[in-house]
């Protein structure tokens, strides 16, 4: 991983909003512009509106017009592992390969890599949609297989 991914991760971790669960996350994401987009959690008293550090990490790199993951980056405290929520590995997938690398870390460094492919298996994304746009769903053509 490179170090300034790491070092953009830890800063937003630092900068994180997190009153209510005290638990600060940062995200970097290192984009196809080669540049990096980092977001941290920002919490708020109306507990479901609460963003994790991943979704505005992407929200970022989305506004800066980037459209590529190429890695990404989560810096949290404590002995465990902390990998994205369900809705944040959605969220990634969107914008990754299936090989794309998800390093997790601690202040003081990384810890483990996974790809999302390994924190998503098996998961729907656009071509799903495309097959069904292709006429390449079940009912239309049963012969067909489009994974
Ligand atoms: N959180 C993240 O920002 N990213 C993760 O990968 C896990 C959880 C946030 C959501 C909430 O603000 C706090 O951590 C506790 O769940």
């Amino acid at each position: 991983m490179e170090k300034k991914l790491l070092t953009a991760a830890k800063h937003a971790h630092g900068r994180a909003y997190a009153p209510y669960s005290k638990f600060q996350v940062g995200a970097a994401i290192l984009a196809d512009d080669g540049k990096i987009y980092s977001g941290g959690n920002v919490e708020n008293a109306a507990y479901p509106n609460g963003v994790c550090a991943e979704t505005s990490a992407i929200s970022a790199m989305v506004l800066g017009g980037a459209r590529k993951i190429r890695a990404i980056a989560v810096v949290a405290g404590g002995p465990k592992l902390v990998t994205p929520c369900g809705g944040c590995r959605q969220r990634i997938a969107e914008f990754a390969d299936p090989e794309t690398p998800v390093h997790i870390c601690g202040p003081e460094g990384l810890k483990t890599t996974f790809t999302i492919a390994e924190l998503l298996p098996a998961s729907f994304g656009k071509r799903n949609l495309k097959a069904k746009k292709a006429g390449l769903n079940p009912k239309r053509a049963r012969s067909r297989t489009a994974r």
